[in-house]
């Protein structure tokens, strides 16, 4: 068998830099550019090779720089221009490349396309948003709700017209219907690549190609028609990593984004591992218990289903998700073993592994007790309608504790000094008190940390083709607590099994499953002979190496 060629992002892992979290270089509370080049040696020692960077674009910082109001211009607060060359610079100097959040569903209110705009319904750039008027009694055009709470339609007093925003109203939505705007878009795109970035992660793609009057927002029809162009216009003929966001994507769809054939892009981030945890009336504000078969059943699905073609992101959290430890293992008793336990398990899937700054560290949920508390505009939106509708807030800050987005935004814990040695000055969020004993100076002094697990699974990736190109095969598909799967290249398997429970389990190895091989990575005493039966302590993971045709 000829092994499929690889690309350079499939044997590197990816880190999510929420940049205002991360680490601040002159006081003022708020992460920066300068901060992320100081430590870049921390994570060259993890061993990642791209950065993807949240927004540091400039913004009024609505949706925390979700909300652009210039693409070519880096917000003062987090630097400038020059060093976001340095940054490329320094970061390729260590073999990380740098992806950019390219965010063009929407602008900032602030954008200067729309602030000519809504001048008068002939102004230069009116056609560059979604305009339509009043419906009958004045009121919006649709009834079609925003994802932050609220209608998706405001009135612009001045021209009387409603303009769509998919979040919040200062986030309106682009047209890209018009091509004048698409080609902008692109031109845009090229200036920042020949500036040297990896590549770009795009915000939810899925929703640039709407068709309101049609109830379209999602995936509409002329959805990957745009994609390929952006392609051929911009990105196509280049190396560079590209992945969409998209919360409505299923396994044949993502396969339309990323099958090899179809020229659009590396892989999409899907979402339906994390929807399967949400509660079917409440969504995120209600948590539910976790379920195993559930998530794994999920999971196994898009690797079935992208075996041959397409590529799947890997993932547990990111700056709009709980921390994974706290969602998915135990953030007490079990942090450490849970939160390698999450790793060994997902690190071996086939994809790109993307990890959430502070997940090397095992970070957790942050536990809020008062509202005043939370900075996220979604948590406040949502807040508000919850007490217009009368529901208790010891109600609503619990689901915020359990699923809100603040808890990935709390600052990077650095050291057990003040403010976690994020920053000098007081941080725009608060540190997790748990910053004395959770972070990455404790981290680092540790050989059996979780960043330790991490960094070993990361070099793996770099080291073994079962792992980047092996067929996966699920095993133990309806046991309630253990999670096991197998990758296989004619030449080696690679078993993984990982006990997600608080619980000693014990399991029957499946027999695809038994033989001796060498102990890859795990949390516990070393694994190299799976037989019939296997003990498995809490939350006990391993992956075991086996040499097909070697006794
Ligand atoms: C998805 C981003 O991940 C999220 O943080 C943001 O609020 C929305 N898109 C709107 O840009």
């Amino acid at each position: 068998m000829t092994e499929p060629s690889t690309r350079w992002w499939q044997t590197a892992t990816v880190y999510q830099i929420y940049p205002r979290s991360f680490a601040d270089s002159n006081g003022d509370g708020i992460g920066d550019i300068p901060g992320i080049i100081s430590k870049l040696d921390y994570l060259a020692r993890l061993g990642i090779g791209v950065i993807w960077l949240s927004p540091v674009f400039a913004s009024p910082m609505d949706d925390n720089g979700y909300d652009i109001s210039d693409y070519q211009a880096i917000a003062p607060e987090f630097g400038t221009l020059a060093d976001f060359d340095r940054l490329i610079a320094e970061a390729r100097a260590r073999g990380i490349g740098i992806l950019l959040d390219l965010v063009v569903n929407h602008t900032s209110d602030e954008h200067r396309w729309f602030v000519d705009a809504r001048v008068s319904r002939t102004s230069r750039y009116r056609d560059y948003y979604v305009w339509r008027d009043p419906a009958a009694d004045g009121g919006p055009p649709t009834d079609l709700q925003s994802t932050f709470g609220g209608p998706a339609w405001t009135l612009d007093p001045a021209t009387g017209q409603y303009y769509l925003h998919q979040f919040s109203r200062r986030q309106p939505d682009l047209n890209w219907e018009n091509p004048e705007l698409r080609a902008a878009i692109y031109q845009m795109m090229n200036w920042w690549l020949a500036r040297g970035i990896a590549g770009f992660r795009m915000d939810v793609i899925n929703l640039i190609a709407k068709d309101v009057d049609r109830g379209i927002t999602a995936d509409g029809p002329k959805l990957h028609d745009y994609v390929q162009e952006m392609n051929r216009a911009s990105f196509g003929n280049s190396e560079a990593l590209t992945v969409g966001e998209s919360w409505t994507a299923t396994p044949e769809g993502a396969l339309l984004y990323s099958g090899r054939d179809r020229n659009e892009l590396s892989m999409v981030f899907q979402f339906e591992h994390v929807m399967a945890q949400w509660h079917e009336t409440w969504g995120k504000w209600q948590p539910k218990p976790f379920d195993l078969v559930r998530l794994k059943s999920v999971l196994s699905r898009w690797q079935y289903a992208l075996a041959d073609d397409g590529w799947n992101s890997l993932f547990w959290g990111n700056h709009d998700l709980p921390r994974a430890v706290s969602k998915y293992g135990d953030d007490g008793r079990y942090r450490v073993q849970s939160a390698k336990k999450l790793a060994i398990a997902l690190h071996f899937l086939k994809g790109t592994p993307y990890v959430y700054q502070g997940e090397e560290l095992g970070m957790t949920n942050v536990p809020f007790t008062a509202m005043s508390q939370f900075r996220d505009i979604e948590t406040l939106n949502m807040h508000r309608l919850h007490r217009d509708a009368g529901l208790p807030e010891a109600d609503f800050i619990a689901g915020a504790n359990a699923n809100g987005r603040d808890n990935a935004r709390t600052p990077m814990q650095w050291t057990a000094g003040p403010e976690a040695g994020f920053t000098t000055g007081t941080p725009w969020i608060e540190v997790n008190p748990n910053y004395v004993a959770i972070n990455a100076e404790a981290a680092l002094a540790d050989e059996n940390s979780v960043f330790a697990t991490y960094r070993k699974l990361i070099a793996l990736r770099r080291q073994l083709p079962v792992m980047v190109h092996g067929r996966y095969e699920a095993h133990l598909e309806d046991h309630q607590q253990v999670m096991a799967y197998s990758r296989v290249l004619p030449d080696a398997r690679i078993n993984v099994v990982a006990n997600f429970s608080a619980n000693t389990v014990t399991v029957t190895i499946p027999p695809a499953m038994r033989g001796t091989g060498t102990a890859l990575v795990g949390n516990g005493a070393p694994v190299t002979t799976l037989g019939e039966e296997l003990q498995l302590a809490p939350y006990q993971a391993f992956a075991v190496l086996v040499e097909v045709g070697a006794d």
